[in-house]
Order: structure tokens, then sequence, then C-alpha cells
């Protein structure tokens, strides 16, 4: 069968999207673009604003494949198929496979059956008890980078958030395990890991974990031989430890950098919000991190006009950002999502106070930005190189990779290939974005 990925959302959600496409080629399956599929498999985010909506216009799209070829067919997974479940099949024929995100697993064995038989049609959104343990089957190529889940879920049920409701309860998978895949990555050429998971820094504190912090997991994959990188997200600020702040100081293959969302600097909106900090925890967060890392790369998330945000809660957000300097940041605005706690409070931010709110925020983000990326202009950085740049023509060839705070790094280089290649760069050059920069030593 030939089948194409279509991932929207987290990195957890592309995480599901590699093993997915891995398993499935080493079933003879084969990824092909768009216009040579006959298996589609979308994988859907629930987080902001009309996502079914989303879903809806582009299953509207490639409903024409399989009018074109009726062995065609679509599976949908992720968050909003844990919402929507099997009313997908009243609207779309076509959708024949519905999985949720502890169904991931299970579903190269029904997209098997499905392709076998073409009156079959199978749903997999059940939430386990249990974290969702799948077999890992490698590629004969990967690439230098990868993701590792270590936790399924969140407990925390922020005001706003609908995750909680569909990846379900937090699960953390056994540290045994995780390391289990990240030394099996490793030793097949991986050199930059990620963590992943809703909220890393409660690993282990629940009921299934098996007595490993997340601090204590951090330095454990970090002792793996021949790992040159270790980056985790996404944190939140209540349950960061300080171990895990000292791990920053301490472990030398961690990556100076951390994305550590505050949705907003007002105490009132943070209670609110049911985020369980405060202003001036964050702030000592910030403060401890860069005494043990004074390089350290922050970015964070941002929501405007959550409800009953006043215009000083807001110029409070402001301020926050003046004083932490993120180097980027994902702001949204506020939207509904059906069921949560936000949803039902009345003190609703018209559309416009939040479509101006948010470039305002936006502006002054872009102002640190540009800032934080000159400040880089005349350091040596370690690049590890992802692909060629898009700015490449034939005769200069032109790479692009991430430092060792993530920020995007283009440089020109001759050698005939450097994807994977960690490579010394002198940066000249700050773009709005990105990073330009020279060569400056031996690539390893
Ligand atoms: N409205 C706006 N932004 C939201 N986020 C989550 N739920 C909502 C919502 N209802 C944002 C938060 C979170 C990020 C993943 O998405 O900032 O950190
Ligand atoms: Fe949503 Fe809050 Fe959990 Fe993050 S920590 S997934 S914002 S409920």
């Amino acid at each position: 069968m030939k089948f194409h990925i279509i991932t929207f959302g987290c990195q957890m959600n592309v995480c599901d999207s590699d093993w997915l496409s891995y398993y499935l080629q080493t079933l003879g399956w084969e990824p092909v673009a768009e216009e040579e599929a006959e298996c589609f498999i979308v994988n859907t985010c629930s987080v902001r604003d009309k996502p079914e909506q989303k879903v809806y216009s582009l299953l509207g799209r490639l409903k024409e494949y399989w009018e074109a070829n009726p062995r065609c067919f679509v599976a949908v997974g992720g968050c909003v198929a844990q919402q929507v479940g099997t009313a997908f099949w009243k609207r779309f024929p076509f959708v024949r496979l519905i999985f949720g995100t502890d169904g991931v697993a299970n579903v190269p064995a029904a997209l098997q059956q499905i392709a076998d038989d073409p009156d079959q049609r199978i749903s997999l959104l059940d939430f386990l008890d249990e974290y969702p343990e799948r077999e890992n089957r490698f590629p004969a190529f990967l690439p230098a980078q990868a993701f590792v889940n270590i936790m399924q879920g969140c407990d925390n049920f922020c005001a706003y958030c609908i995750v909680p409701y569909t990846r379900g309860r937090q699960k953390s998978r056994a540290s045994r395990l995780v390391l289990d895949e990240c030394r099996a990555l490793v030793d097949r050429g991986v050199r930059e890991i990620s963590l992943l998971g809703q909220n890393v820094n409660s690993y282990g504190l629940d009921d299934h974990g098996d007595g490993v912090s997340f601090a204590e997991l951090l330095h454990k994959v970090a002792a793996i031989p021949g790992l040159d990188r270790l980056r985790f997200t996404t944190s939140h600020p209540k349950d960061i430890a300080e171990e895990v702040i000292q791990a920053f100081g301490s472990l030398p293959n961690l990556c100076p950098q951390l994305h550590l969302p505050v949705q907003s600097g007002s105490d009132a909106l943070l209670k609110s919000m049911g985020r369980k900090y405060t202003r001036k925890r964050y702030e000592k967060i910030v403060r401890d991190l860069r005494a043990v890392c004074p390089d350290i790369a922050l970015t964070t998330d941002l929501i405007v006009g959550f409800p009953g945000e006043t215009d000083q809660d807001f110029e409070d957000t402001l301020q926050l950002m003046r004083l932490v300097r993120y180097e980027s940041s994902f702001s949204f605005k506020y939207s509904d999502r059906p069921g949560v706690r936000a949803e039902r409070m009345t003190n609703k931010v018209p559309e416009a106070v939040k479509q101006e709110r948010l470039q305002r925020l936006q502006a002054l983000q872009a102002e640190h930005t540009i800032q934080a990326l000159e400040a880089r202009v005349g350091k040596q950085d370690q690049v590890l190189v992802e692909g060629r740049s898009r700015k490449s023509d034939d005769e200069t060839p032109c790479w692009r990779g991430r430092d060792l705070g993530g920020r995007i790094v283009n440089f020109h280089g001759d050698a005939p290939d450097l994807v994977g290649k960690i490579v010394p760069v002198t940066i000249t050059k700050a773009k709005k974005h990105s990073l330009w920069g020279e060569v400056s030593g031996s690539p390893w």
C-alpha cells in the first residue's frame, strides 16, 4: 500500500506520525506524495481555534481521491478523532479508521485489515489504564534527531485546555523502556534526542511512575554514550524541580534551551487559568536557570484575551516579556474549547480587543527575537545539520540546521553531504527568524 501522513499540532503528534511511518514501512508500505497515496493518515489537533473545521475541509479535499479511486481510504487520528469519534463515519464514508492517542500502537494492524477487506471499519478510541507501549521498528536510515515519548496525557486541567479530555490522564512510561528506546536510537546513529510529554516535569509522579523522577531520568538519558544533545518539552513551571534547573548547569549534553509556557504575566489570570504558580515564582525559575546557564534560550506560550483579562493584566504580560526577553514565543487568542472550565466563564473578551492585544504582543516579541538573534553575531555555534537550506543554489550548497539553543542557522558549505553532522559555524548575520554564518571548524 502507498500511504501519506498529514500531521497537525504538537511534537507528540509528529512523534506518533513518525512511529507510524517507520512501522508501516517495515510492513512493506510505501510513503508517497499525496497524489499517489491510497491510504491517508490524518493526525489531528484540537487545542485551538476551529480545529474540527480544518479537518473537515481537509477531508473534503481528500474525498476527490476516493471518488477517483474507491480503493483509497482515510484514517483520522489524534485529538479531534478522540473528540468527534465515529461521527466522522456518517459524514465521510471514506474514513475507515478512527484512532485516539492511546490507540496508535494498534493502527498498523488495523490499517492492514482495512486494506485487505473493503467492508471493514475500525475505531480505536479507548483510553488505556497503562502507558500504551509500542514496539519500535526503525527504518534503515534515521535522521540525527529523534523524539522519545516519556508520558501520555495530562492531569492539570488548566481552565482553557482540552488536552486532559482528548489525551486522558497522565501516564508515565517505565524509565527502563524510555532508556532502552534512547539507547537503540543512539546505536543507530541518532545524535539528538528530545524527550516528550505534555508536562515532563511531573514525569513519574502519577500512579504509573516507577520511582524515577524527571531529573533522574534526564541524568540517565544524558549518560548514554554517544548522545550529543538532549532536549525536552513541554515543561509546566509549577512542577519544575530544583534538580532539573541544576541539570542545565551540570549535564554537558543538555542543550541550553527551554520552552517554559507562562500563558500570562498577571497573577489574577494565572489564578483563574488554574496554572498554580505566581508570577514571582516564574520569575525566580528564570533567574535560577540563568544563574546556572547564562546562555539559556527561553521560549514560551502566551494566551491573550483569556476571560476577564483587563488592560492592566495584558500590560503585566508585556512587562513580563520585557523582563524575561524570550527568544521567541507562540501566542494565541483565547478560544473556547468544548467542555473546558473557561468556556463557562461569563466575562469573555471581545474579539477586536483580543486581536489588538495579539498584534501588540507579537510586535514586541518580534523586537525581542531580532535583538536575541543579533546578539549571536560573532559567536561560534555548533550546528547540527538537518538538510539543505531552501536558499540553496546549485553552485554553492547551502545547509540549514540548529544551534544548541534551537535557533535555525544557515550557512554555505562545499562538502557533498553534511546532513547529520555537527558543524562549527561563526554567526555573521541575523535575519528576522534565523541566523546566517560561516563554517569555522571541521564537521564531526
Ligand atoms: N485558547 C487559546 N490558546 C490555547 N492553548 C491551549 N488551549 C487554548 C485555548 N483554548 C495554547 C496554550 C498552550 C498551547 C499549546 O496552546 O498557550 O500552551
Ligand atoms: Fe493543557 Fe495545562 Fe495540561 Fe498543558 S499543562 S496540556 S495547558 S492542561
